[in-house]
């Protein structure tokens, strides 16, 4: 399983990349308008850390999208293609899939949305799983389902979880066999926390005082 950080902060991919297992991030125009720095520098710096880093088109045409595609992925050959899933989209990750650029299809919410990008030669599928489970649906049931087509026609297209909002999408995630899961940096940090694991260090430290002291 790889996992993704959800973000256009270089500060925390640079912190969580030194962990030893981050795989990727993927970034959207929203987080990058969040940090307020330019586009292109940021995907070049995160390119440094990860080898896998998704940068979204802004056109919404397939003429746009196909122009930008070609300009990102000239960037570096980490860069990852972010498409939408509409007609438009559909007809850029082919053509992607023809220059042997990579893509992410992104802002997909059905198995037959699904289907298509990976029809479309899409490299990565993104179902946004918190943003389902928002509007009252179930957003792990979608990658449930996605995967059991998977299994059916075997298509080489990765299924990324997206929009994670807790450690349970991502455990979710893991069980179900989905080949990314792309996490938010606040829940990133709660995966390597357990409170056994903080009451089982402080007995082997105090412990371990005691054998120091024993032994002076
Ligand atoms: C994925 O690539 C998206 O950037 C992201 O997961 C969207 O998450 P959100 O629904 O929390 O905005």
């Amino acid at each position: 399983m790889k996992l993704f950080l959800d973000t256009a902060n270089v500060t925390h991919v640079a912190e969580i990349a030194a962990w030893g297992i981050l795989d990727g991030v993927t970034t959207n125009p929203t987080l990058v308008a969040k940090e307020g720095k330019d586009f292109k520098e940021t995907v070049l710096a995160m390119c440094k850390y990860v080898p896998c880093v998704s940068a979204q088109v802004t056109a919404s045409d397939a003429e746009g999208m196909k122009k930008q595609a070609g300009e990102y992925a000239k960037w570096h050959t980490h860069v990852v293609v972010k498409v939408p899933m509409t007609v438009e989209g559909l007809k850029t990750l082919s053509f992607c899939r023809e220059k042997g650029i990579r893509t992410n299809c992104t802002l997909v919410f059905s198995v037959n949305q699904a289907v298509l990008a990976a029809k479309a030669g899409a490299t990565i599928i993104s179902p946004f799983v918190g943003r389902l489970d928002d509007a009252g649906e179930n957003g792990m049931a979608l990658i449930a389902q996605i995967l059991q087509a998977w299994n059916h026609y075997r298509f080489p297209t990765e299924v990324l979880v997206a929009s994670t909002r807790n450690p349970d999408h991502i455990m979710q995630a893991a069980t179900l066999g989905a080949h990314i899961a792309t996490i938010p940096y606040e829940v990133f940090k709660k995966l390597p926390l357990h409170p056994l694991t903080d009451a089982g260090m402080k007995k082997f430290m105090d412990d371990w005082e005691k054998v120091k002291k024993a032994a002076s």
